[in-house]
């Protein structure tokens, strides 16, 4: 007798909280989308036209997207999935997206793929943010439609891609539930395809899945909307796309600059220049231009910390590496040559808050991409033999003291650190 009224004074002191949380919960679970997302619709849908102008529209978007380079590993059937992406909790690997009905997209609908796309979650279950469906969520019905159509006429594989390699909790799609309830917020106000430089950048483009800066797991708060970010697992600094990083471009310069991987400011290089060779190279010059003409527009103005340039950078250890190594391309003070080797002055890699593109390009150099705006690239040897790390610690200081406006002190471990976290 006793206890069942302990029992219930107990349940009834608990009952608020229950409640409260049970509350919280409801409203988390409604802001990552409600119940919609999970009811991947299956079986026949509708015909979707698949003429000559609709596919030549969806290789067309499939390429803004960066599909194929996703979705493809190196030497393996293009679109068959099995490229690697490795995060702080493991690796997953792509899928594949070709028409072979049991091992790709072959037996989905029209609705089905739509429904992937702008929900991230498949008959496999919840996807990983590694696919931009935050991003690719308000690509448009039609040009939706012409992308199934394309990807249903590329040639099957049967690939099977290695299975993915997470961490508990993280190897369970249904955690992903929560983490969609915590991180994931559907972008109700997502670009319309009228604003089209907007509908790129943030749609297909995926621009701010590299260039924004994450928060906790992996998450892309508003805040750091491309405020710069390191990319998980690789090694690799993509500026912030601030006000500042672009007022160095005219709109057409930033155009070509996304067309042609090269501009007076710099070259596109590492990730950049993959995306690049395999996604912007195909914009056609409107499309380049509206999304430059965006980029400018609605650039965040950012906080920068703004750090005296050393005066003292002008002597010592890394000035003499670099009038030995360095000068000779880049011009006795950074100024570099036009038109064949880029000056330091406004350089990404130099002005940039991370350091690692810098150390990176000294130790293993770099080769633009070779596009029509660009047809003869020059490179940059790599130092990693000639140079010991203290001395690239050294150079790399001077040139980001001297003309990047940063208080520079990398040491000699911080480069064998970089050294060791690089993967190609
Ligand atoms: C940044 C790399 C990246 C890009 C760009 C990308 N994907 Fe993916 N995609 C992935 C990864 C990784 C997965 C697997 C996610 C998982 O297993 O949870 C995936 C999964 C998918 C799936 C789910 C497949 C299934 O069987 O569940 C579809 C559909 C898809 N992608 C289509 C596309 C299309 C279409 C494009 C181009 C418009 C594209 N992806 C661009 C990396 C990418
Ligand atoms: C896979 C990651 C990744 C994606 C996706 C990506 N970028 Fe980048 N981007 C980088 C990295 C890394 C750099 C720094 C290296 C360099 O300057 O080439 C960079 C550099 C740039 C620069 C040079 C900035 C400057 O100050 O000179 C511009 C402009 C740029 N990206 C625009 C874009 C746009 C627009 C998109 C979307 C269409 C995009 N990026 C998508 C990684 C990425
Ligand atoms: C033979 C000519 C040459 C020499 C020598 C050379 N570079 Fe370069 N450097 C280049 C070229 C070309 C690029 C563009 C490479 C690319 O985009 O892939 C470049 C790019 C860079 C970048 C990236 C610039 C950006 O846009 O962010 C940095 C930093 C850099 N070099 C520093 C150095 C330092 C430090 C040295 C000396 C240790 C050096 N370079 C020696 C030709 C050279």
């Amino acid at each position: 007798m006793r206890l069942r009224r302990v029992l219930a004074v107990v349940a009834l002191v608990l009952l608020p909280f229950v409640l409260a949380a049970a509350a919280i919960l409801g409203v988390l679970f409604a802001r990552q989308g409600g119940f919609e997302p999970y009811r991947v619709p299956h079986g026949a849908g509708r015909t979707v036209p698949s003429d000559a102008a609709t596919l030549a529209r969806g290789e067309y978007l499939a390429r803004l997207g960066n599909c194929t380079a996703c979705h493809t590993v190196r030497g393996g059937a293009p679109l068959a999935g099995g490229r690697a992406f490795a995060t702080g909790i493991g690796t997953i690997y792509s899928t594949n997206l070709t028409p072979d009905p049991q091992h790709g997209i072959g037996d989905w609908s029209a609705e089905e793929f739509a429904h992937v796309m702008r929900h991230g979650v498949s008959r496999r279950g919840v996807l990983y943010p590694v696919f931009p469906y935050a991003h690719f969520a308000n690509v448009a019905d039609q040009d939706l439609d012409a992308l199934y159509a394309w990807l249903r006429a590329q040639p099957a594989s049967d690939f099977v891609p290695p299975p993915n390699r997470m961490e508990p909790p993280a190897d369970s799609r249904l955690a992903l539930i929560g983490w969609r309830m915590l991180y994931f917020r559907p972008d109700e106000a997502a670009a319309k395809p009228d604003d089209r430089g907007r509908y790129l950048v943030d749609g297909l483009g995926h621009c701010a899945m590299c260039h924004s800066t994450r928060g906790e797991r992996g998450s892309l708060p508003p805040e750091g909307y491309m405020a710069g970010g390191s990319i998980p697992g690789i090694g690799w600094y993509a500026p912030p796309l601030d006000s500042v990083q672009l007022q160095r471009y005219s709109d057409e310069q930033l155009a070509d600059y996304l067309r042609n991987g090269s501009s007076e400011h710099g070259s596109a290089y590492g990730p950049m220049a993959e995306v690049v060779y395999s996604s912007l190279r195909w914009l056609t010059p409107d499309d380049a231009l509206a999304m430059a003409r965006h980029l400018k527009r609605s650039a965040p103005r950012l906080a920068r910390a703004e750090v005296p340039v050393a005066q003292a950078a002008a002597e010592g250890k890394g000035a003499d590496v670099y009038a030995r190594a360095c000068a000779d391309c880049h011009g006795k003070n950074g100024e570099g040559e036009p038109g064949a080797y880029p000056a330091l002055r406004d350089a990404v890699a130099v002005t940039a808050p991370d350091p690692i593109n810098a150390v990176r390009m000294v130790l293993y150099g770099g080769m633009p991409v070779t596009t029509a705006g660009n047809p003869q690239p020059h490179s940059m040897p790599p130092f990693v033999q000639q140079l010991d790390s203290g001395e690239i610690a050294a150079v790399v200081n001077h040139i980001r003291r001297s003309w990047g406006g940063r208080d520079s002190r990398l040491t000699a471990e911080d480069v064998d650190a970089m050294h060791g976290i690089v993967i190609d």
